[in-house]
């Protein structure tokens, strides 16, 4: 399973990308409002953090507006991946740019029907939104597992990128239902890491070892 990190923040991509499990980022108009930098300077400053896909979303809604911002992300840099909104415009303008070799993230699934659409749309990626379907009471795993069931079926090559991941509950459930990628803010990757029998099991360790004086 990939692991994208859902933020604008440099410096949080920066450390988790030295820790080598970083595989791309993630990144919405709420996060760059709330980094309060420059759109295509914080996107240049990410995709050259990471070798993997950068999503950068656009802010249009209609067709041209979303080819014409599309194609200015992707002169940012060459791991630039244009996020778009789940539209008929937005299907429309994900096939223009899929045509033209840039890779599209196919944003805001709350459905499979709408996930199927994006795959017949040529996306690179689909988001499917677990987090905001547990908002309102809607088992987000389920979609999960109804994606991966069709995009199989078909042979689509779309990559299911589970997004609004907000526990490590969340994580290993859509890895448990077949994810390819998931994204999830740098909180929720960190801690993936804890569990308290491993620090248990580690100061019980270090204890014992600085009683016997063992040095390595
Ligand atoms: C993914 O691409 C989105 O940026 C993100 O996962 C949304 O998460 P949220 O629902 O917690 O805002």
């Amino acid at each position: 399973m990939k692991f994208f990190v859902d933020t604008a923040d440099t410096r949080d991509i920066a450390d988790l990308a030295a820790t080598g499990l970083v595989d791309g980022v993630t990144t919405n108009p709420s996060l760059i409002a709330k980094s309060g930098r420059d759109f295509a300077e914080v996107i240049k400053e990410i995709c050259a953090l990471t070798d993997g896909p950068v999503s950068a979303e656009v802010v249009a809604t209609d067709y041209e507006g979303m080819v014409s911002e599309g194609r200015t992300l992707a002169k940012i840099a060459e791991n630039v991946c244009v996020k778009l909104p789940l539209t008929m415009e937005g299907l429309r303008a994900c096939r223009t740019l899929s045509d033209e070799g840039t890779p599209v993230n196919v944003t805001l699934c709350f459905s499979a029907n709408q996930a199927l659409l994006a795959a017949k749309a040529g996306a690179a990626f689909i988001s499917p939104f677990i987090g905001r379907l547990d908002d309102i009471h809607i088992d987000g795993m389920e979609l999960i597992e109804e994606i991966r069931l069709i995009y199989d079926n078909y042979g689509f090559e779309t990559e299911i990128l589970a997004a609004s991941i907000r526990t490590a509950n969340h994580v290993k459930q859509s890895a448990l239902a077949g994810a390819d990628v998931m994204t999830a803010p740098p909180a929720v990757i960190r801690g993936l890491a804890n569990h308290p029998l491993t620090d248990k099991g580690l100061a019980a360790f270090l204890a014992d070892a600085e009683k016997a004086g063992i040095k390595v």
